[in-house]
Formats: structure tokens, sequence, C-alpha cells
């Protein structure tokens, strides 16, 4: 599938989720989207419900909303988070996060939603509650009335949901759960996974954002990198719940239910993300050259760094001294690329050249054996160094094809329409504006950077923005053409 067959399809989802909200069915049994692929086995539809029959209303809502509400309500909802414990918190001693953390229901009861007899039986989110399933099935206007403190008034979420989000957290268990052991047992292998079929699952839903080996996000920072296959592996009930609701927040991403995934095909897709890589090290090295402190969530030094002294052209002091870019430049040619003059020039060399050098070399240059005031050994643990040297061996794009010296680029931008619309609007808007970047009183946006610095916009679209959850081009296949459609149409975006 191409990229605008994929971008089609994901808009063509979203409306059909807006569908079943509007038709107010609660989507026990989702009427929806074509899947990939027929069925091979029966929906993983949600244990039946046994209705009793009652006098109260059937409930209206959207039990996929409920699932994501469920993960993190106040980013689906775009409220606050509660800074104080939940007040059942206190009743339990052993899961030590505090706040907002203690108001998510998965953080009590559980991705598996088994509470202390599941996944959260032991280690450091447990709390002995309770899980959900016993009330799968069950009318979902009881299951109202425990979220609204009936049973335990310590239980009443009313005070910070609408009473919509409760309805949708209510369908949602009510006909949304699945017992997740039927697809992944106890030691975190899928059950009967088929590998293949999972890839194609995968491409046909995921790819698109998080590029075919899972690595185009982050989720973490770069101290500790976590991406699709990571969560795969280490949590697979986090990841089934995602995969199925949806993450909250990421409007564009699809819900597995909304897709009519079936049993089958999430132990298949489980399969194939468990087998994707969980590091990077290009991309993450391409992030510390950009600026290291942001990607790993560290302070940087405030002194200047100590080469700093030996220039006197670039008038920036203390961290951002420390940037390998603001010494090599955003080309990666220092005194011979755009830093050459200008309030960033320094007159320090370049490190284009160095993409031939070894590793043993490059290693020597950043912990300083080739000169003592290039040494960042203090700040950069070793598999942090060794990210920097993949990225200086294979990251590094010699841009002088694309962008001019006067910053025009060579690129075709209605062929970059699409893939920007696809891959970049979801979170910077159709026009680029919807993230403000730069200082308060003057605001950038993507049409700015791609006009003002075609090679930060370039360096910064290939690896992904240091400790933001921006997708590498890299890592999503973009050939260096597709990079330049991207800036070319980016360069016609308002800059103001
Ligand atoms: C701070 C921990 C905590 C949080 C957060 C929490 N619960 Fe609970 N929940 C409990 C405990 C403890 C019980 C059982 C005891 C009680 O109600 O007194 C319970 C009971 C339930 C039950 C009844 C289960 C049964 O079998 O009777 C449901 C349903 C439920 N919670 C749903 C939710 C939902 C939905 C959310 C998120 C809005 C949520 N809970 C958030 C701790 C929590
Ligand atoms: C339209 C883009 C898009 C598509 C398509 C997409 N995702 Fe995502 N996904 C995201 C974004 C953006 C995030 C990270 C947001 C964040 O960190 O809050 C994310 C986060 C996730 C997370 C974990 C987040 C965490 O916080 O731990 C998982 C797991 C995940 N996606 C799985 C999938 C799977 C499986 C598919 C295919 C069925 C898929 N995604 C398709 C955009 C997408
Ligand atoms: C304060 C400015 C400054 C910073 C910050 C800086 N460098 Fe350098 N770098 C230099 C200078 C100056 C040289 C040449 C020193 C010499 O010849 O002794 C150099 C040399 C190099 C070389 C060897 C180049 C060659 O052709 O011999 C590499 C590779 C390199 N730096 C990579 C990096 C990386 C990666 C970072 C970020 C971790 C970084 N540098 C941060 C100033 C800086
Ligand atoms: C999942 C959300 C997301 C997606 C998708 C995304 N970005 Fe970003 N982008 C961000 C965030 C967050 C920032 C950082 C804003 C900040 O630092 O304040 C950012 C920063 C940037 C910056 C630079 C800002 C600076 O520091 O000057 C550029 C340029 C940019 N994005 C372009 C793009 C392009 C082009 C695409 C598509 C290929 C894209 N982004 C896709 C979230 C995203």
């Amino acid at each position: 599938m191409n990229t605008y067959t994929k971008l089609t399809r994901i808009v063509g989802l979203v409306m059909s989720a807006a569908i079943i909200l509007s038709a107010c069915a609660p989507a026990a049994t989702p009427t929806v989207a074509p899947t990939a692929a027929p069925p091979t086995s029966v929906p993983a539809t949600p244990v039946p419900p046994t209705i009793a029959p009652t006098a109260a209303p059937q409930l209206k809502g959207d039990a996929i909303r409920g699932g994501r509400l469920y993960d993190k309500w106040w980013t689906v909802l775009s409220v606050d988070a509660p800074t104080k414990d939940q007040p059942l918190w206190k009743t339990q001693t052993t899961n030590k996060l505090t706040g907002a953390d203690t108001w998510r229901c998965k953080e009590c009861h559980g991705w598996d939603y088994k509470g202390v007899e599941g996944a959260y039986g032991s280690g450091s989110h447990k709390t002995g509650f309770k899980g959900v399933m016993g009330v799968a099935g069950k009318d979902a206007n009881a299951i109202l009335a425990i979220l609204k403190g009936s049973v335990n008034p310590d239980h009443n979420f009313s005070s910070v949901m609408n009473d919509q989000a409760l309805i949708d957290l209510s369908l949602f268990l009510s006909s949304g759960l699945i017992d997740v052991s039927t697809i992944v047992a106890s030691n975190k292998s899928p059950v009967n996974g088929n590998a293949t079929k999972g890839k194609a699952t995968y491409t046909d839903n995921c790819d698109l954002c998080h590029g075919p080996q899972g690595t185009a996000i982050n989720f973490k920072n770069d101290a500790g990198a976590e991406y699709v296959g990571t969560i795969g592996l280490s949590n697979p009930w986090e990841f089934l719940h995602k995969a199925r609701f949806s993450q909250p927040g990421v409007s564009k991403m699809p819900s597995g239910v909304n897709l009519k995934m079936t049993t089958q095909d999430y132990a298949d897709l489980l399969l194939y993300v468990q087998s994707l890589p969980a590091s990077s090290p290009v991309t993450e090295g391409g992030r510390l050259y950009d600026k290291w402190s942001s990607a790993l969530g560290v302070t940087a030094p405030t002194q200047d760094q100590p080469l700093w002294k030996t220039q006197t052209t670039n008038k920036l002091t203390g961290a951002d001294t420390w940037r390998c870019k603001e010494c090599h430049g955003w080309d990666y040619k220092g005194v011979d690329g755009a830093y050459a003059s200008g309030s960033h020039k320094t007159g320090f060399k370049g490190i284009s050249k160095s993409v031939s050098m070894s590793a043993e070399d490059l290693t020597a240059w950043l912990t300083g054996k080739k000169n003592p005031n290039h040494d960042f050994s203090a700040y950069l643990k070793e598999a942090q160094i060794k990210m920097l040297i993949a990225f200086v061996q294979k990251g590094m794009t010699d841009t002088t094809p694309y962008i001019q010296a006067d910053k025009k680029v060579k690129g075709d931008s209605a062929k970059g329409k699409t893939p920007y619309t696809a891959a970049c609007a979801s979170c910077h808007g159709d026009d680029g504006k919807s993230i403000a970047f730069g200082a308060k009183d003057k605001p950038e946006y993507v049409g700015t950077v791609a006009n003002s610095n075609p090679w930060e916009f370039w360096h910064k679209v290939s690896v992904g923005q240091p400790g933001k959850q921006m997708p590498a081009a890299i890592n999503l296949g973009w050939t260096p053409e597709n990079i330049a459609n991207v800036l070319a149409y980016s360069q016609t975006l308002p800059q103001k």
C-alpha cells in the first residue's frame, strides 16, 4: 500500500469512529471498516453481555473512547491531571507512584483488567486491588453506579469527569473487555501467533507512523528508548490495550476494535511486533548531535565547553556551547557550510569527512583522547557515544544536491504535500502552525524553519526532535528525495 492509500484509509477510520459516536451505538459489535484480511477466527469480541431486564435506559456512547479513558482519561478529555492521590490510594502501600498516575483506571485494575490476579500481582505496579473482569457483560447502568461511588464513595469519579465519559467507560467495561489470556500467555508470548500475517496487519495499519521497524517514534527519551517493539516485549498487555483502543490524544492512530481485528489478528500482530528492534542507534545519535541534554532528559553543563574560548565570533554561552551542531553545523560542514558566516560562526571544522572514520578513532575524539578539550565522556555513557558514532557513520545526509546556498530547495513541493499531510499534519496541522517553536514573542512554525534554516529542518525531520515524540523520517523509510519534497512543500507554508 502506498502512503496515499494508507492516508485515505486512516482518514476513513477516523470518520468511522465518528459515525459510531454519532449513531450512538455501543460498540459491542462494531459495524465498521473493512479489515485487511478476511477474519480467520472469531472476532475478538468481548464477553457477550447478559443484560438482565431492567427499567434503566440503555446507555448511549462510545465504548472505544471508554477504552482510551481507562488508559488515561485526562488526556482524552484534554483536562488537567489531578495532582493529589486518589482517595483509595492510601489503602495500599506497595505501589509507590503518586499524584496523577494514581487516578488511572489501569494503574489500579491493570492493562490485563485482572488487577492483583494478573500482571500487577507483583512488581512495582502491585496495589493488591481487584480487577474489573467481574463486571464484563454486566448492565452498564450498574457499572456506571460503581463509577459514581455507589459501592464505595472513594470510588466516585463524577467529580473529575463528565457523565458521558463515565458512560463511555461503563460501556467499555460492559462490552469491551476480553480475556487477554486467549491472546498472550503469562510468559508474554502470544498464543499461536503467525508473524507473516502479523507483518501484513502491521504494514497496513501501523508503519505509516511507526515506520517499518517500529522505530520512527520513541515514546520515551534516548536515555532509555521505547518503541513499538519494546512495549510488545516488555508489556504485551499494554500493547494489546493500545492496539485495540488506540493511544489517548493521538487522533489518527487506528483502533483494532474499529478494524474488527480478531483474537488471532492480535496474536499475529503481537508476535511480529516482538521481533522488531528495541533500539535505533543512527537516529538516537542524530538527536544527541542536535541537543544531547534534551535527548537524554539531563541538565546541560552551565560553564562553556573548553574549546569555546578558542573562538570569539559566536557569542552564545553555557549549554548551547555543548551542542555538537553549534560547532559542526546542521549541515555537518562547520566553517565550510552555513555557519561560515553569521552569528553561529565559530570557525570550527565540519565532520562531514568523518563519515569514513573508524569507530575507534571516533571514540577517541569523543572521549578526549585526540584532544583533551573534546571530551564528552563525563556526560555521555558508552552506549550514547556508540549512538553518536552510528549517526556520524550512517546518518549524515549530504544535502548539497538538495539545498542551495541561498536556501532554495531542489524538490517537488506538489509531491511533498501528500507525505506532509500523512506524517506531519496530525501534530503540526495542515498549515504547520499547530505547534509553535522559538521564543514566545517570536513564534516559529514548520514554514518558518523550512525557509530560515532548511538544513536544521532536514536534520530534525530525518532523526526527530530530541525528547519529543516526533517521528524520524529515516525510520519511516523516507528517501532523501521524499525529505526534499516535504521540505519544498513546507517552504510554501505560512511563516507567521
Ligand atoms: C486508586 C485505585 C483505583 C482507581 C484509580 C480506580 N479504581 Fe476501580 N476499584 C478500586 C478498588 C479498590 C475497587 C474495589 C473495592 C471498592 O469498590 O471498594 C474498585 C472497583 C471497581 C469496579 C468494580 C469491580 C467489581 O468486580 O466489583 C469497577 C467496575 C471499577 N473499579 C472500575 C474503575 C474504572 C473504570 C476506573 C477509572 C475511572 C477505576 N475503577 C479507577 C480501585 C481503583
Ligand atoms: C497516525 C499515526 C499512527 C498510526 C497509524 C499508529 N500509531 Fe501508534 N502512536 C502514534 C503516536 C503519535 C504515538 C505516541 C504518542 C505518545 O507518545 O503519546 C503512538 C503510540 C503508540 C504506542 C505506545 C505508546 C506509549 O505511550 O507507550 C503503541 C503501543 C502503538 N502506538 C501501537 C500502534 C500500533 C500497533 C499501530 C497499528 C495498529 C499504530 N500504533 C498505528 C501514532 C500512530
Ligand atoms: C565547542 C565546540 C565543539 C563541540 C560542542 C563539539 N565539537 Fe567536535 N570538534 C570541535 C573542534 C574544534 C574539532 C577539531 C579539534 C582538533 O583539531 O583538535 C572537533 C573535532 C571533531 C571530530 C573529528 C573531525 C576530524 O575531521 O578530525 C569529530 C568526529 C567531532 N568533533 C564530533 C563531535 C560530536 C559528535 C560532538 C557532539 C558530542 C562534537 N564534536 C562537539 C569542536 C566541537
Ligand atoms: C507526533 C507528533 C509529531 C509529528 C507527527 C511530527 N512532529 Fe514535528 N515536532 C513535534 C514536536 C512535539 C516538536 C517540538 C516542539 C518544541 O520543541 O517545542 C516538533 C518539532 C518540529 C520542528 C522543529 C522545531 C524547532 O525546534 O525549531 C520541525 C521543523 C518539525 N517538527 C517538522 C515536522 C515535519 C516536517 C514532520 C513530518 C515529517 C513532523 N514534524 C512530524 C511533533 C511532531
